[in-house]
């Protein structure tokens, strides 16, 4: 636990040196959506397009997380709240290495969407909503999960019986019924390049 003994400590290179050493500008890219909406596979194939373009970069993803810093969490709103705070903490730090950040969490919760941008400086945060219906979600079911929520095999579904804040302004509003993968992920460099986070 902080407490009054615990001080800060300056660094002498700053988030800026790093990152003007790439010409690039850090961000944080979140990612929002249901549970296979495809916030993996679009926040993957962009950040593969960073890579070619030379910008250095780093994915956060939910499953992943989960098994190592998150692995003690579940998926009660408690621990769901925990999961984001963990995120946006790491995010932070790593947006101070200079980096272009993505996460790709379901982050169901808009209030600790708004905690994570309101923890960055201004222009840092970009919410990027992968809009995908949930009966589209479902149908696609990548891990069989929505199946085994149907059955109660799962519990605090989301989108089933855990609830979903859709973002109502979010920075990007990408819809995948109506565009595939690489126009999804071209959308958001696009926006990165037209606003100078990237060259
Ligand atoms: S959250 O809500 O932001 O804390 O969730 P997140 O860390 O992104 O983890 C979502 C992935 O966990 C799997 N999973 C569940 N999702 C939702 N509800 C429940 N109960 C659940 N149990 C397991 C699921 O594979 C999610 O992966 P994605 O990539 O979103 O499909």
């Amino acid at each position: 636990m902080k407490t009054e003994n615990t001080v800060w400590h300056a660094q002498h290179v700053d988030k800026k040196q790093r990152a003007d050493l790439k010409q690039q500008k850090p961000c944080l890219l979140w990612y929002t959506g249901l549970s296979g909406s495809g916030k993996s596979t679009i926040a993957n194939a962009v950040d593969a397009l960073l890579f070619e373009r030379g910008c250095h970069s780093y994915l956060l993803d939910g499953d992943n997380v989960r098994h190592g810093l998150n692995g003690d969490l579940s998926f009660s709103d408690q621990d769901r709240i925990e999961n984001i705070r963990r995120i946006s903490e790491v995010a932070k730090l790593f947006l101070d290495a200079g980096l272009i950040v993505s996460t790709a969490f379901i982050s169901p919760f808009s209030a600790d969407r708004a905690m994570a941008k309101n923890m960055l400086e201004i222009g840092e945060f970009i919410e990027v909503y992968i809009d995908t219906p949930i009966d589209v979600c479902e149908q696609r079911d990548p891990k069989g999960l929505y199946k085994k929520a149907r059955a109660g095999e799962i519990k605090d579904f989301t989108g089933i019986d855990s609830e979903y804040d859709v973002p109502e302004s979010p920075t990007l509003h990408i819809k995948t019924a109506e565009y595939d993968i690489a126009q999804c992920a071209e959308q958001i460099v696009s926006y990165l390049q037209m606003h100078q986070y990237i060259k």
